[in-house]
C-alpha cells in the first residue's frame, strides 16, 4: 500500500491537470462503463456507432483509439475489422478494466501514454478515433498536432465530445442536465461525485465546437462537425491534408 495521500479531483481547464486527471480516471475506472450507460441513458453507445461510421474506409486500416478508456472503441473497431488497433490512454486502471472486451489474440497494442506525446510513428494509421477525451487533455494543441503528425494523408481524425454550447438552447440543456443530473447519478453510481462535478466542469472549459473546427484546420485537416441527438454530444471529423507544416505553438486563445 502506498502512503502517498490520494490527488484531489482535477480543476477543470487548469493547465496542470493531467496527474490529477489520470488519477480520477484510475478511481472511476471499475464503474466506469456503467455510469456511462446510465448516464446517457445507453445512447452513447448509438453516438459511438456514428463516429466509427464517420471513419469511413479508415475503420478497416490501422487505427488509433486515442484516449481509449475502458476500451468501447477498440473492441468495436476490432469486431469491424481494423488492420491493426492502438489503444492509447495514460491511465492504466481504465485500461485495464477494458481488456476482457477484446477476443484472444485480436491485433491491439495497448499503451499507457499521454495524448501530448504518442508513441507511434509519423504518418502510420488511417484514422483516429477520440471519444469523450480531449476535454480532458491540457494544451489541447499538442494533441492535436500529435493526430496531424500519426495520421496519413487522407486520413480521418473522429472526436466524439460535449463540447460547451454556444447556443442558448444548448446551453440550457445541457447545463440542466450537467449540474443537476451527472455530479448526482455519477457520484451514487461510482461512489465518486468530485469526479462527475469535475466532468460537468470540464465542458465549461472547453472549446465550443466550432472552436475546435477551426483550431483543427490549423493543424492541417479539412475539419466539418455536426450535434448529435439530443444536442449535448457533437462529432467533429478532420480529414488530414496532404503534406502540412504543424505548427505546435501554443494559439493564444486556447479554452
Ligand atoms: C471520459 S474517458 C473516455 C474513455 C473512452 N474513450 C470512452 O469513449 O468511453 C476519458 C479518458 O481520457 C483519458 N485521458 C485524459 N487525459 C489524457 C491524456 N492527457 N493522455 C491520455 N489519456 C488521457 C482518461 O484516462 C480517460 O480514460
Amino acid at each position: 500500500m502506498s502512503g502517498a495521500p490520494p490527488l484531489p479531483p482535477p480543476v477543470a481547464g487548469a493547465p496542470d491537470r493531467a496527474p490529477q486527471v489520470r488519477a480520477m480516471f484510475d478511481r472511476i475506472a471499475p464503474r466506469y462503463d456503467l455510469a456511462n450507460r446510465v448516464l446517457s441513458l445507453g445512447l452513447d453507445r448509438w453516438w459511438r456507432r456514428q463516429a466509427l461510421a464517420a471513419l469511413k474506409e479508415c475503420a478497416r486500416g490501422d487505427v488509433l483509439d486515442l484516449c481509449a478508456g475502458t476500451l468501447d472503441f477498440t473492441a468495436a473497431l476490432v469486431a469491424g475489422g481494423a488492420r491493426s488497433v492502438h489503444a492509447v490512454d495514460f491511465s492504466q486502471e481504465m485500461l485495464d478494466a477494458g481488456r476482457a472486451k477484446l477476443p484472444p489474440g485480436a491485433e491491439v497494442t495497448i499503451t499507457a501514454a499521454d495524448a501530448r506525446a504518442l508513441p507511434l510513428l509519423d504518418q502510420s494509421v488511417d484514422g483516429v478515433v477520440c471519444g469523450f477525451g480531449l476535454r480532458n487533455v491540457p494544451e489541447l494543441h499538442r494533441a492535436v498536432a500529435e493526430c496531424a503528425r500519426v495520421l496519413r494523408p487522407g486520413g480521418r481524425l473522429v472526436v466524439l465530445d460535449f463540447f460547451q454550447p454556444d447556443g442558448a438552447v444548448g446551453r440550457l440543456l445541457q447545463g440542466t442536465y450537467n449540474r443537476l443530473v451527472v455530479p448526482t447519478v455519477g457520484g451514487l453510481v461510482t461512489g465518486f461525485r468530485d469526479a462527475y462535478a469535475y466532468l460537468t466542469d470540464s465542458i465549461d472549459a472547453f472549446a465550443t465546437r466550432a472552436e475546435f473546427e477551426e483550431m483543427l484546420t490549423r493543424f492541417g485537416f479539412v475539419a466539418r462537425g455536426r450535434d448529435m441527438f439530443p444536442p449535448v454530444a457533437s462529432l467533429v471529423v478532420g480529414i488530414r491534408q496532404e503534406a502540412t507544416i504543424v505548427q505546435v505553438q501554443a494559439p493564444e486563445d486556447e479554452p
